[in-house]
């Protein structure tokens, strides 16, 4: 039977899936609970890394090593990067890219070093299932949400699903000059944040799907860390929910 891996940074990121499931039990391994149950009758075992790309990697590397988890998927929160990307979206990473990285002159900047490459591919069907599991949620956000996250997002605007390049550097990206400087550098990237691509790498490493989907909570500019935990607990935790469900429900 597969077993999924559901990595999240914070306690509020991964509040609400841990309610949806029936059974969880809690084992702690290197200083990390580790909740394993199932969902919809499938065996998951959710996590919370803590925050930045090392504790992201081990995070992984202990849920594949000692877990099992044939597939990992990350949800959280991320700041919108492009044009368009607003806060609420959500976006799935079909790529991913440490933008801290640069060996250079050795090797070419972003890449990493040994791999020939800056950019890791997510999983292509566990990300398509992903966005039509996410699709599915946009399409009737009360049903999916409950009215306060609904009418919290309505007056935003309506949220939207963007799929493509995620950025993550142990920076959190909180001036409207660093984030025009990751535009350029990286004009294709749409959010940023602090974990995915160090778990695309180790999943990589051990040849097993990944993906992520991440809401948006901030605009990576001066006001980034204003309400920040209020909107991770009360809307982005609710939306990873969301989403994660119409998946499990869906396999
Ligand atoms: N996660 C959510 N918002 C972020 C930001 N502005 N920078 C890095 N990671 C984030």
């Amino acid at each position: 039977m597969p077993r999924i891996g559901i990595i999240s940074a914070l306690h509020e990121e991964l509040a609400a899936v841990l309610q949806r499931l029936p059974d969880e039990q809690r084992e702690s391994v290197a200083g990390r609970d580790f909740w394993c149950g199932h969902w919809h009758g499938h065996a998951l075992v959710a996590v919370l890394a803590r925050v930045g790309k090392v504790a992201a990697a081990t995070t992984a590397t202990v849920l594949i090593e000692r877990f099992g988890v044939d597939r990992i998927v990350f949800t959280g929160v991320a700041g919108g990067l492009a044009a368009g990307v607003r806060v609420g979206d959500i976006v799935l990473a079909r790529e991913l890219l440490q933008h801290d990285m640069d060996a250079s002159p050795l090797f070419p900047r972003h890449e990493v070093p040994l791999y020939g490459r800056a950019r890791f591919a997510a999983d292509a069907a566990l990300s398509d299932a992903l966005a039509h599991a996410a699709q599915t949620v946009l399409a009737q956000p009360e049903a999916a949400w409950g009215t306060a996250v609904a009418r919290e997002l309505a007056l935003l605007h309506t949220a939207r699903l963007h799929q493509g390049l995620v950025v993550t550097g142990d920076r959190f990206v909180a001036t409207a000059l660093e984030s025009a400087a990751l535009r350029r550098e990286l004009p294709d990237a749409l959010a940023v944040e602090m974990e995915g691509a160090a778990v695309a790498q180790v999943c990589h490493d051990y040849g097993i799907p990944f993906a992520a989907v991440r809401t948006i909570s901030d605009r990576a500019d001066d006001s980034a860390h204003l309400d920040f935990s209020r909107f991770v607990r009360q809307v982005a935790s609710p939306v990873s929910a969301a989403v994660l469900e119409a998946y499990f429900q869906k396999l």
